[in-house]
């Protein structure tokens, strides 16, 4: 059992935590005793999640979310404030894709992929940017992807967001970590989660990972010696990619 420094409670968001890796990391932060705000847009979702967790003994708080609206990441950062003061630990996790062809998708699917998984991991970065400075500590775990660095068919512009998402990842990284604030990229390879399809799941269950394993690797790196980080954890099923 992993133990946290003495009368520390870190405040942990994991955005995303409707369900899948998000709700899986929300669970194993929670069980190392942290206070978890659970996000997302599903309202009665994130209250049934937060709800298990309290019942478990933990501290959860339930928000809705919607990461590409700026006006929605603010009024949550608002009411975290209020609530609990500051940010320890950022979990960039929600994120969307279609497994369509170049030619098939549509540029409204390009801009929800890229709101989502570029430009939401901004915002919500920003949103904990000036607290976690001023304290001179932070965690900030950004989920990637496998395919931020390998060519999948049909994941042209999910490939490109998460490409895209390491790119801003890893330039944060550089700016900060003398400031104290750990910027960790996650890049897991194929997660059975609703992200894919049921026949899809049904044929390469076996091969693939489970959220809690997603979960269980960050929360390992997050309970690392002060001395030390990891930059960059890559995840993927034993026998490679799906
Ligand atoms: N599954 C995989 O094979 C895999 C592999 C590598 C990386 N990843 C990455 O892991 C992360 C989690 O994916 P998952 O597999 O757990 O997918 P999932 O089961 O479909 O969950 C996605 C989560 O993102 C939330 N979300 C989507 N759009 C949002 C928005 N605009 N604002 C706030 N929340 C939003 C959803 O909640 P609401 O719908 O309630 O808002 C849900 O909680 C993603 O970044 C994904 O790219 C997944």
């Amino acid at each position: 059992m992993i133990e946290l420094e003495k009368n520390y409670v870190p405040v942990v968001w994991v955005t995303g935590a409707t369900k899948g890796i998000g709700l899986a990391i929300a669970n194993a932060f929670a069980i190392i005793g942290c206070k978890i705000i659970l996000t997302g847009r599903n309202r009665s979702q994130l209250e049934i999640n937060a709800g298990k967790i309290i019942d478990q003994g933990g501290y959860a708080l339930p928000l809705v979310c919607d990461v590409t609206s700026e006006t929605s990441v603010r009024s949550a950062m608002a009411a975290i404030t209020k609530k609990l003061g500051s940010v320890d630990v950022l979990v960039n996790n929600a994120g969307v894709t279609v497994f369509e062809s170049f030619e098939k998708t549509t540029v409204k699917e390009f801009d929800q992929i890229v709101d989502t998984n570029l430009r939401g991991y901004f915002l919500c970065t920003k949103s904990v940017m000036t607290s976690m400075l001023k304290q001179k500590k932070g965690h900030i775990f950004n989920i990637h992807s496998v395919s931020a660095t390998t060519t999948f068919y049909n994941s042209a512009v999910y490939s490109a967001s998460k490409a895209g998402s390491l790119a801003l990842s890893k330039c944060l990284r550089a700016e900060v970590r003398k400031k104290g604030i750990r910027v960790i990229d996650v890049l897991p390879g194929a997660v059975e989660t609703d992200m894919w399809d049921k026949s899809s799941r049904k044929k390469f269950h076996s091969k693939m990972l489970q959220p809690e394993d997603v979960a269980d690797a960050i929360v390992s790196v997050y309970c690392q010696p002060q001395r030390m980080t990891t930059d960059e954890i890559i995840l993927r099923p034993v026998e490679g990619d799906v």
